[in-house]
């Protein structure tokens, strides 16, 4: 077993941090205040490589592996997760899957633009009564012949309003159920698509999410990904593939918190001494670092079997739900250690525990989580 970096997975770290502390610092807490798109960093991001990052050169990549994918989102997420979850979404599932999934010919026309940042993609499974019942698909694909008809609508798009590119799931054959589900890449310019208006969310303020109404929406045949019916099974490959990423962004939350929570216990005076001399306090900190540990290890893990092209289902699941629950645990504490500071926007630990909150919910609940894992683990 190998627990050391390369030159390169370090370097890649660095520049994210470097990113995060300098520049993303700067108007975190205004873009929160006012839920303003990051339009400059999304920009800039692009320029470092980082929003197709996995996706190789040939198609305009930066040819990079899950390892690095995971150290840059962690110190990304650690300073703003509504960044984190543009890049996710653009790099672990619309990316991931036209590379994985995707025919030359939709890589050439889509995929390029979208690994250079050129253009930003969203994926498209969640529907006003289908969330975690992904199964469940309203909108609908007529197949015409050489195109398909979409209507219905998505819910909580993440990247909704600023995406040229979207990867659509819709059911073309309801009578075979989940087996009649097609996945799409469909131009955000399309006639008959209507964005809703910004949701006003608690956390992840300054990421876009939105409604997408399908009406009439004609998609042309060859924009179908894989074989009919392969839609399903697309969106499970893709997420579970993707969560690594939203793991990591758990992860880089807490590891956030942990960080100002621990500078403040060697600052804050309390009863004649730094409140980290106090027990009540350096145990807290202690029981946040075991945590923030096990919940790297579990993300390391998933994106090592995911380069070494080994099964990640139960993997990324794990680290998912484990990063998720524990980001809430940790940020929780961490306004608790600030004390009334903590509770007040300037010290940031507010915002964190408001974001953390989205990971246990957004690219499958921790309790989707627990399904696919105790499947698992029942199966044997
Ligand atoms: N890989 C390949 N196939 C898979 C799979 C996987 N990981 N998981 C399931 N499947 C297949 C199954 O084999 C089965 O196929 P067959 O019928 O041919 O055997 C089919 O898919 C149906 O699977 P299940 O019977 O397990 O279906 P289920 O109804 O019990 O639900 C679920 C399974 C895990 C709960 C699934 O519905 C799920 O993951 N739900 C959550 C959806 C989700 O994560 N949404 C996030 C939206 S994207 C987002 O949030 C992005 C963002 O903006 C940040």
């Amino acid at each position: 077993m190998n627990f050391e970096f390369t030159e390169e997975q370090l370097m890649i770290q660095q520049a994210a941090r470097d990113y995060a502390q300098r520049e993303l610092i700067q108007d975190v807490l205004e873009r929160d205040e006012k839920a303003e798109y990051p339009t400059r960093h999304v920009k800039n991001l692009a320029e470092l490589g980082f929003l197709g990052m996995m996706v190789p050169p040939e198609y305009d990549g930066g040819g990079m592996d899950t390892i690095s994918y995971v150290l840059a989102m962690e110190e990304i997420a650690k300073v703003d997760s509504s960044v984190a979850v543009i890049m996710s979404v653009n790099n672990s599932l619309v990316c991931y899957g036209l590379n994985k999934y995707g025919t030359e010919e939709q890589k050439q026309k889509y995929l390029k633009d979208l690994a250079r940042g050129d253009k930003i993609g969203a994926f498209l499974l969640s529907e006003p009564e289908a969330g975690s019942d992904a199964t469940h698909q309203h909108t609908s694909a007529k197949d015409m012949g050489d195109y398909y008809l979409l209507n219905g609508t998505k819910n909580w798009i993440t990247n909704g309003g600023t995406a040229s590119t979207y990867i659509v799931m819709a059911q073309t054959h309801p009578e075979k159920k989940h087996h009649g589900i097609n996945a799409f890449i469909v131009d955000r310019n399309t006639p008959g698509i209507t964005v809703g208006p910004h949701e006003n969310k608690m956390g992840m303020r300054s990421s876009d999410t939105h409604s997408v109404m399908f009406t009439d929406v004609k998609v042309p045949k060859e924009n179908r990904i894989g074989e009919d019916g392969f839609g399903f099974k697309f969106a499970m490959l893709v997420l579970e593939a993707g969560r690594i990423g939203i793991a990591s962004q758990a992860l880089g939350i807490a590891s956030g918190a942990f960080e100002r929570a621990t500078a403040y216990a060697k600052e804050r005076k309390a009863f004649g001494t730094e409140i980290a001399n106090h027990q009540s306090v350096a145990f807290k900190l202690s029981d946040m670092a075991v945590k923030i540990e096990n919940a790297r290890n579990l993300c390391l893990k998933a994106a090592w079997l995911k380069d070494n092209h080994q099964p990640v289902t139960v993997a990324s699941a794990m680290a998912k739900q484990y990063a998720a629950d524990i980001a809430m645990e940790v940020t929780t504490e961490a306004v608790q250690i600030h004390g009334g500071y903590g509770y007040v926007k300037e010290y940031h630990v507010e915002r964190l525990m408001r974001e953390a909150k989205l990971t246990q919910i957004y690219e499958g609940t921790s309790e989707v989580q627990k399904i696919i894992i105790s499947r698992a683990v029942l199966k044997g």
